[in-house]
């Protein structure tokens, strides 16, 4: 039998990335501390089929708000893989807005939102974020925590106006906080300051701090909950948009940002930021390729043009060893995926 790896902690166990990754941590032989909002609930039910699970899960009730709560789930770790973030997908109370959500104003335009609706984002998206961020920080240090790897996100990256438009995004890019605020991306925002207050946080006290920035994570669902950015490519297979932006999509497979994530935990030189992206694909492509596996589904109609010449890198990462996938698998697993769990026919 494999030697166990030791203990870590994942929070936020039951979300779309933390189900992959906690399957994975299992798989590799860690002994795994989940946290979740409500023990018991059908919604975590997956993470206790998981192979080893009986052995070598055990679930926390926490909540990123609750200090005491993550320091209990913390405590007799090594490691802390802090992925847990509020990425809401409720609708934004605005006519012209009505099938976005706050978490796809980030990969559309974002549409103006109402003062209450402004308070309601600040409220349920910016505290967890960026103080339930600092809450698991501060556990992690005072439990001597060896590394932390941080979900942040290419949100707390690329929403830069002042960047060179012909260069490339890398991990010396960071989105701008006022930019952020002013165009009411709070999803952005959250993940900005949660990301750059991490750091201060790191520099302060000498936490060994690592931050992963995915950009639009596919692929298939282990959760029985839809998340955001799986619900942008049912949104893609069953909406019948009359017109679509052919806005470049940069897409990385859930289980492809996993193994990032270990990889960056386990490799002892692995430090700072990294962009975690695989495929560049216009929304055309990327329906012109479901189209030719899945044709009958109800797919936009148009593609109006658009200069988005901005792009992101993940040499960094693979310089650490980290490779991916091709896109058409992420495709096909994340459809059958949604077949299987019945959201689609
Ligand atoms: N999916 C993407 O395309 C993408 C791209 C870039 C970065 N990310 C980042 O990846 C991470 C995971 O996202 P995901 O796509 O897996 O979303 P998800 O499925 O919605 O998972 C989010 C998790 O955060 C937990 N959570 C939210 N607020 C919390 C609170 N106050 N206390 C404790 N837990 C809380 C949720 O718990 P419950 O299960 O109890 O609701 C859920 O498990 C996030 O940090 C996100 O910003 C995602």
């Amino acid at each position: 039998m494999a030697a166990e790896k030791g203990r870590v902690c994942v929070t936020g166990a039951g979300g779309f990335v933390a189900s992959w990754l906690v399957k994975l941590l299992l798989s590799k032989n860690y002994l795994v501390h989940a946290t979740v909002r409500q023990p018991g609930d059908a919604k975590y039910a997956h993470l206790s089929s998981f192979e080893k699970a009986s052995e070598n899960l055990r679930l926390f009730k926490a909540d990123l708000l609750d200090y005491n709560s993550l320091q209990s789930a913390v405590e007799g770790c090594i490691g802390v893989f802090h992925v847990a973030s509020p990425v809401p997908s409720t609708t934004v109370a605005n006519p012209e807005a009505k099938l976005l959500s706050y978490f796809l104003i980030f990969f559309l335009p974002p549409p103006s939102l109402s003062p209450p609706a402004a308070k309601q984002s600040e409220v349920e998206v910016i505290e967890p974020a960026v103080k339930g961020t600092l809450n698991v920080l501060k556990a992690s240090h005072e439990s001597k925590i060896k590394r932390v790897i941080f979900v942040s996100s290419v949100a707390a990256v690329a929403l830069n106006p002042r960047w060179p438009k012909d260069q490339v995004m890398d991990e010396t890019c960071w989105s701008d906080k006022d930019y952020c605020r002013t165009t009411k991306n709070w999803y952005c925002f959250s993940k900005t300051v949660a990301e750059s207050e991490s750091w201060e946080f790191a520099r302060r006290t000498g936490l060994d701090l690592v931050a992963v920035c995915p950009t639009l994570v596919l692929g298939p669902i282990l959760q029985p909950t839809v998340n955001a950015s799986s619900l942008f490519l049912l949104k893609l297979l069953e909406e019948g948009l009359e017109t679509m932006e052919n806005k470049l999509r940069k897409i990385i497979d859930v289980r492809d940002l996993a193994e990032a994530l270990i990889l960056a935990y386990e490799t002892p030189e692995a430090e700072g930021r990294y962009i975690c992206t695989a495929h560049a694909v216009e929304a055309k492509s990327l329906v012109d390729i479901l189209k030719s596996i899945y044709p009958n589904y109800n797919y936009p109609k148009n593609f109006t043009e658009v200069h988005e010449p901005e792009r992101q890198s993940s040499e960094k990462l693979q310089r650490l060893g980290w490779s991916y996938r091709p896109l058409k698998e992420t495709l096909v697993d994340s459809v059958e995926s949604y077949r299987k769990a019945g959201l689609l026919d």
